[in-house]
């Protein structure tokens, strides 16, 4: 399985249902949200772009009905399989198309045949987000809209990182293993060639607007929560922030014993008692090809 549907289907979670439960609810207000700013009309031909294991581009099927159609788009064909093998469960209807390729080629989508993109936490792996958009404008008909939600990950970094603050915890007391530990989660920060890093809202709302968007709307979302409690110091392990790195058990798997007790008795009982602060930020766009 590639790093992509690994990390969807068993790590994001940490395989600990407390946490899915909690996470699932919070994508499904998300979804909707997304959702409704592209409000689909029945018959619409939606295109799900970094589609995952389908958060969007299942709800979308509800929207498009009978007549309508949703292209299902990753560039992890093992997360189409798996949204694939779900409608093929009974899950869906037969609308649905699937497409692997990456969101900087749409080739195999004709110019202006599309009524709506959508799309949530894809753009910020990708290094060439203007040409996403530009894709994107393509493929839509005129009167089209785009209705998007990625997460700022700059804010968070900003907030914290001269404190060595990650996963809401602070890293300095650990010394040289807690910087080991750093150097595996994009620590020190890079904001310039981390495409994870090197942009924010504005930038985003600028690379839309040149790409030749109108009507664009941007809805901006921050947030800092203190005393995060983990359901468990194994969720803890398990789990890992996105895609491009491993989980801290991954991580931990190459330390010596003295460095294995070192760091679980410094962050288990940070972990158990819920001492983590979590910042965040997202934003959502809404914008029509004119
Ligand atoms: C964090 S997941 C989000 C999945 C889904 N949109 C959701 O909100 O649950 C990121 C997704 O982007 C996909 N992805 C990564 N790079 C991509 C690219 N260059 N083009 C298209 N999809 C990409 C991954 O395979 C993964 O499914």
């Amino acid at each position: 399985m590639d790093k992509w549907a690994d990390w969807l289907l068993h790590k994001r979670f940490g395989s600990d249902p407390a946490i899915a439960r909690d996470n699932l609810a919070r994508l499904a207000m998300i979804r909707d949200r997304i959702l409704s700013l592209a409000a689909i009309n029945e018959g619409e031909t939606v295109v799900d772009i970094g589609t995952g294991d389908g958060l969007l581009g299942f709800a979308a099927l509800d929207h498009v009905g009978e007549e309508g159609t949703v292209v299902f788009s990753d560039i992890s064909q093992d997360a189409l399989d798996f949204c694939e093998g779900f409608l093929s469960e009974g899950l869906g209807n037969g609308n649905a198309r699937f497409l692997c390729t990456s969101a900087e080629d749409l080739s195999a989508i004709p110019s202006g045949s599309v009524d709506v993109v959508v799309g949530r936490a894809v753009l910020l792996y990708i290094a060439h987000k203007e040409q996403c958009f530009r894709e994107y404008f393509r493929i839509l008909r005129p009167g089209g809209r785009l209705a998007i939600c990625e997460p700022i990950n700059r804010f968070a970094a900003e907030m914290t990182a001269s404190k060595k603050i990650f996963f809401g915890f602070d890293f300095t007391p650990l010394g040289s293993l807690g910087d080991r530990i750093l150097s595996q989660f994009h620590f020190p920060p890079d904001y310039t060639n981390d495409p994870m890093l090197n942009f924010d809202e504005r930038d985003m709302l600028g690379m839309i607007r040149s790409a030749g968007f109108r009507e664009i709307t941007m809805q901006y979302e921050a947030s800092m929560r203190d005393n995060l409690k983990w359901p468990s110091w194994q969720a803890f392990l398990k789990s890992a922030p996105n895609p491009t790195v491993p989980s801290l058990a991954e991580v931990a798997a190459g330390f010596t014993p003295e460095e294995a007790q070192q760091f679980e008795a410094y962050f288990r009982p940070l972990v158990e008692h819920g001492t983590a602060v979590q910042s965040y930020a997202e934003v959502y766009f809404r914008a029509e090809k004119r």
